[in-house]
Parts: C-alpha cells; structure tokens; sequence
C-alpha cells in the first residue's frame, strides 16, 4: 500500500503516519524527520538545509527529491509518505519519477484542523527552533501558500479524500483506515 499524509502543521502527519505504518506494514518516510537527522547529523546535506528548516521555510526541491528516492524506491512492502509532497511542483516531479517504476501514491489523505489546535499542539509540543510562535505562524503561511494549492490541484480525484483531523488520534486512524477499506475495494470494483 502507498500512501501520502497532507496536513498542516500539527496536523498530526507524523502521528497518524507511524499508525497506518505499523497497522499496513508498511514504511514510515517523514521528510521533515529525515532533514532534522541530517540536521542533527551535520551531514552535506544536513549543512545545506538547516537554515530553511529553523526558519519554517522549504527546503529547495532538488534537495529533497535526492533525499527521499532511496527510501521510497526501497519500500518494497509499500509506504506512507508524511510531509511530501508539499507543493503542486514536488508532486508533478515525484509523480514522473515514480509513475515509471509503478510505485506510484495510491491514496492521499487530507487531515483537517482548525487553526487554533494547530498553534495549541505545536507551542505545546516545543519540537526544537521551528515550534516558537514565530516560527509556527511562518509554517502557517507556508502551507497555506504552497501546500493549500496541492490540495486544490488533488481535489476530485477519487483516491484522495479529507478526515476531521481535530478529534482523538485513535479516532482518526480509525477513520483513514475504514476509508483506505472503502477505497481499496472501490480500486478492485473497478479494475
Ligand atoms: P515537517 O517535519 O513535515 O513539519 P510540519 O509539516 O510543520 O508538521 P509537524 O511535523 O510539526 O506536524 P505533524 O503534522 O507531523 O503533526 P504531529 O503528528 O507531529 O517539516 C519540517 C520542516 O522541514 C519544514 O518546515 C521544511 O523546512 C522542511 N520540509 C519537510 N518536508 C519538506 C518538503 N516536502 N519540501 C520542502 N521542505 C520540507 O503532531 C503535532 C503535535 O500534536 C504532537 O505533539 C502530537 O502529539 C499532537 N497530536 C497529534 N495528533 C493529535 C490529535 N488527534 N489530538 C491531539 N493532539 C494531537
Ligand atoms: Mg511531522
């Protein structure tokens, strides 16, 4: 199974993602988890990237395109992506890497929260240098200026679909995993 997670920030894409990872067994691949490692790390690439991350802005594409064929292209048993892609340009990109080798998404999840939880969660939680209220307003402004436009251009396309992301975390997984079902069986209906 493959799937992405597209949400806000705080929207709970790392959350949900290591869920649907351990009830499909499948691979967890956060971009935002892998450039904090190499962050972290002090490689190359960690070097490259730490400023755009400490400030809440995104990392040049090439950068993470690089950085996440491996992962991808190594999930045999199939993946959930968590943070990519974020923008109508990296989804154009990946597609036209990944269409050829079939390893194409086939589900797009969409977790809606308001904003309000967004900010509680991320201040509450203090991540490191990108959850400070300023930081955490930018990442704001960034997805509603780069990522909302994904969501538009996803919009009516059958395997994606939007959950209430503002309810327990058990409560949404519960629901992704009835509406991947409902997909899943839609997919074989129509093939
Ligand atoms: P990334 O790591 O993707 O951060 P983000 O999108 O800002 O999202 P978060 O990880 O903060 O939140 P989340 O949606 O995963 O929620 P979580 O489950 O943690 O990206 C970081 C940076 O890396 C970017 O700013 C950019 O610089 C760069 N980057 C990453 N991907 C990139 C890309 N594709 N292109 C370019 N640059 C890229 O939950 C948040 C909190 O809420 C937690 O404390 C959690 O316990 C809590 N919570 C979760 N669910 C619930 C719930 N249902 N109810 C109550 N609390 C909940
Ligand atoms: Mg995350």
């Amino acid at each position: 199974m493959r799937l992405l997670l597209i949400g806000a920030p705080g929207a709970g894409k790392g959350t949900q993602a290591e869920r649907l990872a351990a009830r499909f067994g499948i691979a967890h691949i956060s971009s935002g988890d892998l450039l904090r490692q190499h962050v972290r790390n002090r490689t190359s690439l960690g070097q490259r990237v730490k400023s755009y991350v400490d400030n809440g802005d995104l990392v040049p594409d090439a950068l993470v395109m690089a950085m996440l064929r491996k992962p991808v292209l190594a999930a045999a048993s199939g993946y959930v992506l968590d943070g990519f892609p974020r923008t109508v340009e990296q989804a154009k990109a990946s597609y036209a890497v990944v269409r050829p080798l079939g390893v194409e998404v086939q589900a797009a999840i969409h977790l809606d929260v308001p904003r309000e939880d967004l900010v509680r969660r991320l201040l509450a939680r203090g991540r490191g240098s990108d959850d400070t209220q300023a930081v955490v307003e930018h990442r704001l402004q960034v997805y509603l200026e780069n990522t909302v436009p994904l969501l538009e251009y996803y919009a009516g396309r059958e395997w994606m679909f939007t959950v209430d992301g503002a309810r327990s975390a058990d409560a949404v997984h519960e629901d992704i995993v009835e509406r991947i079902q409902k997909l899943a069986s839609f997919i074989e209906a129509t093939r």
